[in-house]
């Protein structure tokens, strides 16, 4: 059997992810491969239960520290419910955000980075994806994307000013420099199909 493998897609708002998490595992699947597609905050019965509560209400619903608590909380079960259990049986798993997302939102405010691996380590033992692809697009054409898509802000986090998330893509920025072993950057401009081939292109040496 061919081992499974838990790759994440990572950016900001407007950046693709969830197109081409579609468009890449059709591609995978073509490929042979069982590919189970997956989000966060979500991707188990009791993460989207959380997931509701941190992206509805108000601004102040949560404190920074209780956000990043739930955010540490709904990952421990995704990765118990389901994306163990599909590596377990040789699956590919893609995830449309992961940890870095925390760490690149809520790891620059009260909380830092090491407080945010901190939180991983106790919740989900550190438990790392195999690549993450960074989808990375010019602040001009994420915002302008993040627009016409929603029409105005998003949820409670998506809709944080400007600063918060040109702050966001710094940030991920930094772990791709960081971790380039793990992390690979994929310039998401241009056509969807192309921007599709790259992600391929950064997976050739995992795959079977
Ligand atoms: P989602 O609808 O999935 O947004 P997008 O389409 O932009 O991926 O909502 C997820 C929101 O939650 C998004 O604004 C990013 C934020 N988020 C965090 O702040 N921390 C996290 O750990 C994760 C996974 C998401």
């Amino acid at each position: 059997m061919n081992p499974g493998r838990f790759i994440t897609l990572e950016g900001g708002e407007g950046a693709g992810k969830s197109t081409q998490l579609r468009a890449l595992a059709a591609a995978l699947r073509a490929g042979g491969l069982e590919v189970v597609e997956t989000r966060e905050p979500g991707g188990s019965e009791g993460a989207e239960a959380i997931r509701a509560m941190l992206l509805t209400g108000g601004d102040d619903r949560w404190s920074p520290r209780a956000e990043a608590l739930m955010f540490a909380a709904a990952r421990a079960d995704h990765i118990e419910k389901t994306i163990r259990p599909a590596l377990a049986r040789g699956a590919w798993v893609l995830s449309d955000r992961f940890l870095d997302s925390s760490r690149a939102y809520q790891g620059q405010g009260d909380l830092d980075d090491a407080d945010i691996l901190t939180l991983h380590a106790l919740g989900s033992a550190g438990f790392l994806p195999d690549r993450t692809l960074f989808l990375q697009l010019p602040a001009e054409q994420a915002e302008a994307r993040a627009l016409i898509r929603d029409g105005t802000a998003s949820d409670r986090i998506g809709g944080r000013d400007r600063d918060f998330h040109r702050a966001v893509a710094a940030a991920f920025v930094r772990f791709a420099t960081t971790e380039p072993e793990r992390i690979r950057t994929i310039d998401a401009s241009g056509d969807a199909a192309d921007v599709t081939g790259r992600l391929l292109a950064a997976l050739a040496d995992l795959l079977p």
